[in-house]
């Protein structure tokens, strides 16, 4: 008995000492939890000082066992650190994806970041900033890494600041703004392509092990191609409804670059950032370098959830005047394109009027006198009303507008030169271009260099000035329809950091507008939704999502827009494009913000009096799509019947769109629609709106049902052949 106790005991101690470095590896560790509502992204400092990120899901009751995550997170530790580092740097132990790669000042291109200190301050109420400071135990070299918590919407802001004091320049070749370490069985990536009129086409897969790179190098109109925004569903592919989920979304109006891998130990490493392709960039001693942020929300409820909570944050933090109103327009680009003159466009603002919506805004054509701007290929850069046009100007145009009480807008694209213009001769240094190389096109146009503090301070002008001689005007459209080719700055020393510096000096410039004129809306647009990003946003009051405005199409763009923007500032608006009838069209523009591009002298009475009604039955409910709760009820790609449905946030009235997108053999909604985000406990009349002049709801009048029955059985909108968008309004009955 007695030896076999000793064995015992010989055996305990034996196996503490063999754990020994392990529990005081754990004791030492340290860690830091960044909590939200829901979750917890948690960075651990080990004891080697170095930074690991060991979770982030779903939050524990008790923070104070975050500590003792082992098992598949054992890498945590400093011999595999390398695996889950928080910021990997690169040239020393670290020999997977860098976040940040440096030559430093004397020509050596290691970087090790070590744990110096971390504070946590409250920003204001439900929002936390925590920063990480970190240094080269070798060099005179750190990075501070910021987690700004938004406590209720479940968002997470990163970014990084880069400042060193070495002899010399060092050279960032790679600088990303944050670095995210999951974990899960497998992750399925949904992310986005495009192209003019054919924005925002998902494709789903599953990530392999290695690296998947999502990225631009188109400089400006950034985004054609891909936007700077993705989601990953961990362990399976998340519905609305179930499924972890990570949303991911850079605010950076430039070139970006997402690198996702699968590690050897089946984590997901997610770094992101703006793309270091060409773009080295040389930072002096004692300068910051800010990278910009980079924003994540996680959901275990899936991709309804994690949407719902990103457009809260965007209204509350993010959008310009996200939580206030928007004006209702009538554009005129579709209807005349370059082919007006004043009395055509005062013909339109009456138009205005009579259509009942909030302003009247004048496109693209209005300026340049030497190279009228009466095509593409001429005039940009010349910001002067054309005189043969507009004989008095833009400002007889404003009067014309407020004396009809119409609010006037107007459309620019200051950032942009064609060839043949006064600017490109006056200015020739101005441009970005290859000094001995042909020029090279993109829309019979080329890019200004905003770089450049003139440039700047010229773009700034073109609005000031317009505003300062026409205090009338209340709206603009700002339009960029090319990319960087040639990329070449006269005005830079070092052409590596022209991709940087030129959104560094757009946002100069956005700043400086925004500083004189805080609250003036104005719509991002580039050539469609080629620049859609929440770095822009911040400026913006509302983004063009594509110039394809066939509303069959817009279900499925719209729909790929909504996981990450919120319907305020989505601009939809009814045109001629697509086959589908006038009420169809202004349904699916009615998700979002409405305006109409159509020639209003050209409706018969009935439609004319429909378009009427609809503004005013949109300003019935638009409240509720603007800043209420948004559920995806019936996919167009999978279904016969798409549906979308706004809540507002007191759970008392909604609107329900919904839309026949398959017509084969007579498709059309034979099961109800279950609802969504209602009150199970509370009773809703359901009224069909916005009905065609003369036609009749099919749907039985005045029917009350509970919450709990609609979320539950689902209600059936009738769509078919005959009717093939219905747009219902939900009224609490007290
Ligand atoms: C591209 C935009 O997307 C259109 O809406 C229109 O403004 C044209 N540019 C004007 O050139």
């Amino acid at each position: 008995m007695k030896r076999r106790t000793r064995i015992f005991r010989r055996a305990g101690l034996l196996a503490a000492f063999l754990l020994l470095p392990f529990l005081v590896l754990q004791a030492k560790a340290q860690t830091i939890p960044v909590e939200t509502a829901h979750n917890a992204l948690v960075l651990q400092v080990t004891q080697g000082k170095n930074v690991n990120m060991i979770y982030y899901g779903k939050k524990l009751s008790s923070p104070g066992e975050y500590v003792q995550i082992t098992g598949e997170y054992r890498q945590t530790q400093d011999y595999t650190g390398m695996y889950n580092a928080a910021y990997t740097p690169s040239g020393s132990r670290n020999l997977l994806e860098p976040a940040i790669t440096v030559t430093h000042a004397d020509g050596n291109n290691s970087l090790a970041l070590k744990y110096v200190s971390h504070q946590v301050k409250q920003v204001s109420k439900g929002v936390s900033l925590l920063s990480v400071q970190l240094k080269d135990p070798v060099y005179d070299f750190e990075v501070t890494l910021y987690y700004k918590s938004y406590f209720k919407e479940d968002v997470i802001e990163q970014w990084s600041v880069i400042e060193h004091h070495e002899k010399g320049n060092v050279e960032l070749h790679k600088f990303a703004s944050a670095n995210l370490c999951l974990k899960g069985k497998s992750y399925w990536l949904r992310q986005f392509h495009g192209d003019w009129a054919r924005e925002m086409q998902p494709e789903v897969s599953e990530l392999t092990h290695g690296i998947k790179t999502l990225d631009t190098k188109l400089g400006t109109r950034a985004d054609l191609f891909q936007p700077p925004v993705f989601m990953v569903s961990l362990n399976q592919p998340s519905t609305e409804d179930e499924g972890e989920v990570l949303y991911g979304a850079l605010e950076w109006s430039g070139n970006f670059r997402f690198d996702l891998e699968v590690d050897p130990q089946n984590n997901l490493r997610i770094i992101a950032g703006m793309n270091n392709y060409a773009s080295t960039y040389s930072l002096k001693p004692g300068e910051e370098f800010k990278t910009p942020p980079f924003i994540t929300v996680l959901s275990s409820k899936g991709k309804g959830e994690a949407s719902r909570q990103l457009q809260d944050w965007a209204r509350k933090y993010q959008l310009m005047d996200g939580e206030s109103s928007r004006l209702t327009l009538l554009n005129n680009w579709e209807s005349t394109f370059f082919d007006f003159d004043e009395n055509k466009l005062k013909a339109l603002i009456k138009d205005t009027r009579k259509l009942g919506v909030d302003l009247f805004l004048l496109d693209d054509g209005w300026f340049g006198n030497k190279y009228p701007r009466n095509s593409d290929h001429a005039g940009l850069g010349d910001w002067q009303a054309n005189k043969k046009k507009l004989p008095d100007g833009v400002f007889s145009l404003v009067k014309e507008a407020t004396k009809d009480s119409v609010k006037f807008g107007i459309w620019i694209e200051p950032e942009m030169v064609n060839p043949k213009s006064e600017l490109y001769h006056q200015h020739p240094d101005w441009i970005i271009k290859q000094p001995a190389r042909p020029e090279y096109y993109f829309r019979n146009q080329l890019v200004l260099d905003m770089s450049n503090p003139k440039v700047q301070d010229f773009v700034y002008h073109i609005v000031d000035n317009l505003l300062t001689k026409n205090p009338g005007l209340t709206y603009f459209k700002w339009d960029c329809n090319s990319v960087i080719y040639n990329a070449h700055s006269s005005y830079l020393g070092n052409q590596s950091h022209l991709y940087i510096d030129y959104v560094r000096g757009l946002y100069k410039v956005l700043d400086r507008i925004r500083k004189k004129y805080p609250h003036i809306p104005m719509m991002l647009c580039s050539g469609g939704g080629g620049r859609v990003d929440y770095g822009a946003l911040k400026y913006f009051t509302e983004f063009w999502p594509s110039d394809n405005t066939d509303p069959l199409e817009r279900i499925f763009i719209q729909w790929e827009y909504s996981y990450f923007y919120p319907a305020i500032a989505t601009s939809n608006h009814v045109t001629a494009w697509g086959k589908q009838p006038l009420k169809f069209r202004t349904d699916v523009a009615m998700m979002g913000k409405l305006g109409f591009d159509i020639d209003i002298s050209h409706l018969n009475d009935k439609d004319l009096q429909f378009c009427r009604k609809a503004v005013k039955t949109y300003d019935s409910f638009k409240n509720i799509v603007w800043h209420g709760d948004q559920y995806r009820l019936a996919d167009p790609f999978t279904n016969d019947v798409a549906s979308v449905m706004y809540v507002d946030k007191t759970k008392s009235s909604g609107v329900v769109f919904s839309y026949l997108v398959n017509n084969r053999f007579g498709k059309g909604s034979k099961l109800p629609i279950r609802f969504k985000g209602l009150d199970a406990s509370k009773k809703y009349r359901i009224e069909e709106i916005n009905l065609y002049p003369g036609t009749k709801s099919t749907l039985k009048a005045n029917q009350v049902f509970s919450g709990d029955f609609l979320m539950q059985i689902g209600f059936n909108p009738d769509v078919n052949a005959q009717r093939t968008s219905v747009v219902l309004k939900l009224e609490e009955v007290k």
